[in-house]
C-alpha cells in the first residue's frame, strides 16, 4: 500500500494508474475506520483496477454539533485495516495542504444544504462539498464510493458531481449494520456500553416501524414524525428530526409518492446519531 502524505506524491501514483490505463475508484473518508467504511472500500474494489483512499479530518465540515478536537484520532489502525484489505493508495494531506492560507473559496450546493442535517448543522455541507470537490480535482478517480447511512449527502454529492461536471461515476454502498440493527459510525464511539447496546438500536428500530405503518397503509406522514419523536424520547434519545420525505430531492413526502425516505437524527447522550431508511410502495 502506497502512502502519499502531500498533493505532489498523490499525483505521482495516480500518473501512473493512468498511464497503464487502470482504472481507479476512491472512497474518502474522515478516518476512524469501521466495517461500514470497509464495505464501501470492498466496493471499490469490485469496480476498479486500483483503490485510493483519503484519510482526512476535514476542519471545514465541523460545527458545534459534532466537536473537531473530539473526534478520534485512530491513524495507526486506520492504516492497517487498510492494508489488509489490500487498498493500493492512500492519501493522507495535512490541514494546511488543503486550506492554505489566505484560501477564500467554497462550494456551495443550494436547496438541499440547507434542510434536515444542513438546517441543524449550518455550514456542514458547505464543508463536505468544498473539500469533496478538492479530493476529486486531486485524485480524478473514474469512480467514487459513498455511503448510504449519509443519505443526504450523497444526494448532496451526486447533485455537486452533475453540476461541476467532474465526470466521476457516483456510486452507492448500503448502510452496515451491527447486529442489533444500529447503524455502524465513528459516533457511535462517543456511546457506553448500556448506550450503544441497550438503546441506540431503538434508532433503527423506530424507523421499521414507520416503514411498516407506511406499507399497511399510513399516509398522515406528520402524526407518524410526532408519534415517533415522542416514542424515541421516551426511550432516552433527544430527537432533533424524524421526517418522511420524498426520497428523489428530499421534499416533503407527499400521499402519493411512491419512493420514500425516513430520515432521523437523535442525540443519546454525548453521541448525534443519524440513520435512513427508505420505502418503495
Ligand atoms: O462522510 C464522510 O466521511 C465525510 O463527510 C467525507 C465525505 C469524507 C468528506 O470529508
Amino acid at each position: 500500500m502506497i502512502q502519499a502524505n502531500d498533493k505532489d506524491a498523490l499525483r505521482v501514483v495516480m500518473r501512473g494508474y493512468q498511464a497503464n490505463g487502470e482504472t481507479t475508484a476512491f472512497v474518502p473518508t474522515l478516518g476512524n475506520l469501521h466495517d461500514g467504511h470497509l464495505s464501501l472500500v470492498r466496493k471499490a474494489q469490485d469496480v476498479a483496477d486500483r483503490v485510493v483512499v483519503s484519510i482526512f479530518i476535514n476542519p471545514t465540515q465541523f460545527d458545534r454539533a459534532e466537536d473537531l478536537a473530539a473526534y478520534p484520532r485512530t491513524m495507526e489502525a486506520d492504516l492497517s485495516l487498510l492494508k489488509k484489505e489490500n487498498v493500493d493508495l492512500v492519501f493522507l494531506p495535512q490541514a494546511e495542504e488543503m486550506y492554505p492560507k489566505g484560501n477564500a473559496t467554497r462550494v456551495e450546493v443550494d436547496g438541499i444544504s440547507e434542510i434536515l442535517e444542513g438546517d441543524s448543522r449550518p455550514g456542514h455541507f458547505s464543508g463536505v462539498a468544498t473539500i469533496v470537490a478538492k479530493l476529486f480535482n486531486l485524485v480524478r478517480p473514474d469512480i467514487s464510493i459513498f455511503g448510504e447511512k449519509d443519505y443526504q449527502q450523497l444526494m448532496l454529492i451526486r447533485r455537486m458531481q452533475q453540476d461541476l461536471d467532474f465526470g466521476i461515476e457516483i456510486i452507492s454502498a448500503p448502510t452496515a449494520r451491527e447486529p442489533s440493527g444500529l447503524a455502524m459510525s465513528s459516533r457511535n464511539n462517543y456511546l457506553d456500553e448500556a448506550q450503544r447496546n441497550e438503546i441506540a438500536p431503538g434508532l433503527y428500530a423506530e424507523l421499521c416501524k414507520i416503514r411498516d405503518s407506511i406499507q399497511s397503509g399510513e399516509r398522515d406522514y406528520p402524526a407518524l414524525q410526532a408519534q415517533s419523536a415522542e416514542n424515541l424520547n421516551r426511550k432516552g434519545f433527544r430527537t432533533d428530526y424524524i421526517e418522511v420525505r420524498n426520497a428523489n430531492d428530499l421534499s416533503l413526502a407527499q400521499s402519493n409518492d411512491q419512493e420514500l425516505v425516513i430520515l432521523v437524527s437523535a442525540w443519546l447522550g454525548k453521541a448525534r446519531l443519524i440513520d435512513n431508511l427508505t420505502v418503495t410502495l
